[in-house]
């Protein structure tokens, strides 16, 4: 319409205001398109922002794990723990695939699901080739120490053959079920660790209907879940051993159908590659409700954790609940070690900035549905070396936050506490426990079961528990 009316003389001068206001508009236009993308970049969690974020408000956690005496308001986490620009071989391997799903650089390739699903290898392995190809990069590797030269080589793959599968669908099953199972307890083991399969098996990994315990003292009818099991295990190192000890694998995994085993060296720096490779496994196999993550060496009390769970979802917001819900011990504000003999020492060539909020590896409950979101994001973040950080890593990916509980116990009873009667009737998880041990305390929960049945759940119990869990791996 403006452009006939330019036409036909009669207004000229409404014309020239029109072509005047007309750029004035577009420009305005753009830069709210501008400023609206920015800011969406900030939210997105990418990695380039310039400027320091101010310390966000503490996030509102949408879920509050009932028992827990905290409400999830733990110290501010600064929006990008790692940091940029710097010159740290993970940051910079990092930003690369974070370019690459930039709003504002790739508004298609960030949108596109299908594609963070689909690249697999591919993108990590090009972040890679873009970052160690340049001299100043090559300064920085050189000046890691040996075993981390090592764990940059391979840490771009992440896919090593299955050599063992578990018999059942999603770990060793009970035949009779007749509901999804509740629960699979997912345990880091090695292949020498035989005695500690054998504990768990016999007491609290049990598979089969496990009857639920209440949490509080309301007491109430019989109710509970099924429980499944699987063990992780990479290749021993002990290169003597390899051959017998993958034999005995498979003639343990004929017999009991619960052993998960890769064809990477089973090291410290490598556990990560558990998780990663087990949510694969998972997002491709399983259907339980939730799945338990631990090392071999804990004791768990079952009955007390498949109470919870099964309480957890009658809830009627238990839908919504499951899409972040991760419980453990949750360990805030901690930065790499830079003690050179530390077993979680990383220097500051390799990764620069604080951790984000993770649950000490012990043991942690997650939802099923989150394993399968964590299979997702993996995707898009590089591996490190550190399990726990790095499931902390794409939880904060995922904006998702690990809830602290404090019936997980990293750090064992204070001497009063173990004396009493009922102490392992107040928890979830305590580390570390022999095979000996948790067969003694399978039974002695059994045993006390009537006398201690209705025992609450722990609650954090002192600060000094809290100033432990700070500096934990610091
Ligand atoms: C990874 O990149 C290298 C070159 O840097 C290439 O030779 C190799 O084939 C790539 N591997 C995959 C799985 O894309
Ligand atoms: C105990 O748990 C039930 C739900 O399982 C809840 O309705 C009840 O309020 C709880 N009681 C206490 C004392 O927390
Ligand atoms: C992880 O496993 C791979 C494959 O076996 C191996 O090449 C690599 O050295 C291992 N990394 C570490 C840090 O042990």
């Amino acid at each position: 319409m403006a452009l006939r009316c330019c036409r036909s003389r009669c207004c000229r001068s409404r014309c020239v205001l029109i072509c005047v206001c007309t750029p004035c508009l577009s420009v305005a236009l753009m830069f709210v398109y501008v400023s609206v993308r920015l800011n969406m970049i900030m939210k997105d969690g990418s990695l380039l922002r310039t400027t320091p974020a101010p310390a966000p408000a503490p996030k509102h956690i949408h879920f509050v794990a009932t028992g827990t005496s905290r409400d999830g308001n733990f110290a501010a986490v600064p929006h990008h723990f790692w940091r940029n620009p710097s010159s740290a071989i993970w940051n910079q391997l990092q930003l690369a695939v974070d370019y690459h799903f930039n709003p504002v650089l790739n508004p298609i390739r960030a949108k596109d699901a299908s594609e963070r699903t689909s690249f697999g290898d591919s993108l990590l392995n090009q972040s890679f080739s873009e970052v160690t190809m340049t001299g100043r990069d090559r300064n920085i590797f050189e000046q890691l120490p040996e075993h981390l030269q090592e764990y940059v080589t391979y840490m771009k793959s992440r896919s090593y053959p299955t050599l063992i599968q578990p018999h059942g669908l999603c770990g060793a099953q009970a035949e009779d079920e007749t509901e999804p199972p509740l629960i699979l307890f997912a345990i880091k083991t090695t292949a020498s660790n035989y005695e500690n399969r054998q504990a768990i098996r016999k007491s609290w990994g049990q598979v089969g209907w496990v009857g639920g315990q209440k949490s509080n003292s309301s007491g109430g009818e019989a109710y509970g879940g099924y429980v499944r099991r699987v063990f992780l295990l990479g290749q021993e190192t002990t290169e003597d051993l390899r051959g017998d000890v993958s034999d005995l694998l498979r003639v343990e995994s004929q017999h009991h159908g619960d052993i998960l085993h890769w064809d990477f060296k089973d090291t410290f720096f490598n556990l990560t590659l558990k998780d990663v490779l087990f949510w694969r496994w998972f997002s491709r196999h399983c259907d339980s409700h939730f799945v338990f993550k631990g090392d071999d060496d804990v004791f768990v009390n079952t009955p007390k954790l498949v109470g919870y769970l099964h309480d957890l979802l009658q809830e009627p917001d238990a839908h919504n609940t499951m899409r972040d819900f991760m419980i453990g011990h949750v360990i805030e504000a901690a930065v790499p070690s830079r003690v050179r003999t530390s077993k979680y020492f990383i220097p500051d060539h390799f990764y620069k900035g604080l951790y984000p909020l993770y649950l000490g590896g012990g043991g942690v409950v997650y939802s099923g549905l989150l394993a399968k979101r964590l299979h997702d994001v993996s995707k898009t973040v590089h591996l490190f070396p550190i399990d726990d950080v790095y499931v902390g890593m794409c939880m904060f990916r995922l904006d998702a936050f690990p809830v602290h509980h404090p019936a997980f116990l990293t750090f064992d009873f204070s001497q009063e506490e173990a004396a009493e009667p009922c102490s392992y009737h107040t928890i979830f998880l305590v580390h570390k426990r022999s095979p000996k041990q948790m067969a003694d305390l399978w039974a002695d929960l059994k045993n006390t079961s009537t006398q201690c049945g209705h025992v609450s759940l722990r609650t954090d119990p002192k600060t000094l528990e809290g100033e432990k869990r700070k500096n934990f791996k610091v």
